[in-house]
């Protein structure tokens, strides 16, 4: 599979033999674990822990770690494939699986201390335990920098004391580490922000109210609250003060898995409408035999495989940043933007072909369409892509 040529070298996605493997693997596992029990977890908001072990013992839930690390040891494009897969069958699990693989394991391999690395990225990576990523507050959630939470260090430079509210956790009712991001030199502004690995079974970390939200309800979200924690210095990820940088690098992978997330949510709500164009009938035809319909069918089809498309040169980008070094924010934006609003419409353009059976609970649809709208809200709002992106091409801060 070829796509463009952004920097004039020449550029391929291969879908290999072993991908394609995985693809099915992860196929067949979504559909018979997970996609029966889907709309029993949307309604409980239970978190779904026997399959997300499950998925941890096929190498899902670090599957770009090295194998030495405890994850699978494959590509972005692996990691991509799994991701659409699992939201095909359902978004909630994709996000706990999204969070623990491109927020948590991606930061600690790649700024992590070895130390930090066989400490805290082989249980995560392996779904022993469960990570999260925690940015967000109250107060500032696409203003990252403007954070009030604070860490100090003690006097006998040994722990940072952490104080203040987190928000929109995702797996922040069960996450058992956490890679925390708080303010050590307010006067800095962004750049006195440093990330911490954190562990909730440690003293002042307490889980905070979780959200009742409209859809991924099985993925749980809580707010996290710190008093008095006291984080030791060598559990500062990277340098002090590179925690805002950590938090955007980290983002630009997980843009990419949020994107993908999205193409599954669309391709389900499209499969969906397919089928039930064909079947349903009206004044003596399947719907499927009128242009309105046809029309629908045709838009969503073409902004999923438009969607690919962006996703997989996101995949190189990302793949030629590991060789070079460059970032691949542009590329990463592009696709979570047109793949979130993709499921978005996909969602909504579904809901309309089922018409009364697309406003029920029998049929997954209208959670396709709960679901769908998170992906144009967190990690970046469909407006923050906008402003990455416009910023890049205009060469702007
Ligand atoms: N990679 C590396 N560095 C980056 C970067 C990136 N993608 N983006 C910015 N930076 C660097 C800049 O180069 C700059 O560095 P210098 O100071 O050395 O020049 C620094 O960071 C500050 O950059 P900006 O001036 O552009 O920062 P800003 O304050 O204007 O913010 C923003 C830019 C794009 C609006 C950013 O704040 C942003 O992306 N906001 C959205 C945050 C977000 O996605 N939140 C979701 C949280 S996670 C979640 O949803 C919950 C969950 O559990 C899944």
């Amino acid at each position: 599979m070829v796509a463009s040529e952004q920097t004039g070298q020449p550029l391929t996605v291969q879908i290999t033999e072993e991908h394609e493997m995985l693809r099915q693997a992860v196929r067949e596992f979504a559909e018979k674990e997970i996609a029966p029990i889907a709309a029993e977890y949307d309604e409980s908001g239970d978190f779904p822990l026997d399959t997300i072990r499950k998925m941890g013992a096929m190498g899902l839930m670090g599957i770009e770690v090295p194998e030495e690390y405890g994850g699978a040891g494959m590509d972005t494009l692996a990691y991509v494939l799994k991701m659409i897969e699992v939201a095909r069958a359902d978004a909630s699990h994709s996000t706990i699986v999204s969070v623990n693989n491109s927020l948590f394991c991606h930061a600690i391999l790649k700024f992590g201390t070895e130390a930090q690395k066989q400490t805290y990225l082989r249980p995560v990576a392996s779904g022993e335990k469960i990570g999260a990523y925690s940015l967000t507050e109250p107060m500032s959630g696409s203003d990252a920098g403007n954070m009030a939470s604070r860490a100090v260090l003690n006097e006998k430079g040994t722990h940072y004391i952490i104080n203040g509210r987190k928000s929109w956790v995702t797996s922040g009712p069960v996450a058992d580490t956490v890679l925390l991001f708080t303010m050590t030199e307010p006067e800095k502004r962004h750049k006195g922000i440093t990330a911490f690995i954190v562990e909730a079974s440690q003293p002042g970390f307490i889980r905070g109210k979780k959200e009742p939200k409209l859809g991924i309800r099985a993925s749980a979200t809580s707010e996290l609250v710190f008093e008095h924690y006291a984080c030791p210095v060598e559990n500062v990820l990277g340098a002090p003060g590179d925690g805002f940088k950590i938090a955007m690098t980290v983002l630009d992978a997980g843009r990419i898995g949020i994107a993908s997330q999205a193409l599954g949510i669309a391709e389900a709500a499209y499969e969906a409408s397919v089928a039930y164009a064909r079947e349903r009938e009206a004044f003596g035809q399947a719907i499927g035999q009128f242009q309105m319909i046809q029309q629908k069918i045709a838009d969503m089809k073409t902004r999923i495989e438009a969607s690919r498309l962006l996703i997989y040169h996101a995949v190189q980008a990302k793949e030629r940043g590991k060789i070079t070094g460059e970032r691949y924010t542009l590329e990463a934006s592009m696709a979570k933007l047109f793949a979130s609003e993709t499921a978005m419409f996909a969602a909504h353009q579904a809901v309309q072909i089922h018409g009364g059976m697309g406003y029920s609970k029998e049929l997954p649809v209208e959670r396709y369409f709960r679901d769908a709208k998170i992906t144009e809200i967190y990690e970046g709002t469909s407006e923050i892509q906008r402003v990455v992106i416009a910023r890049q091409e205009l060469g702007l801060r």
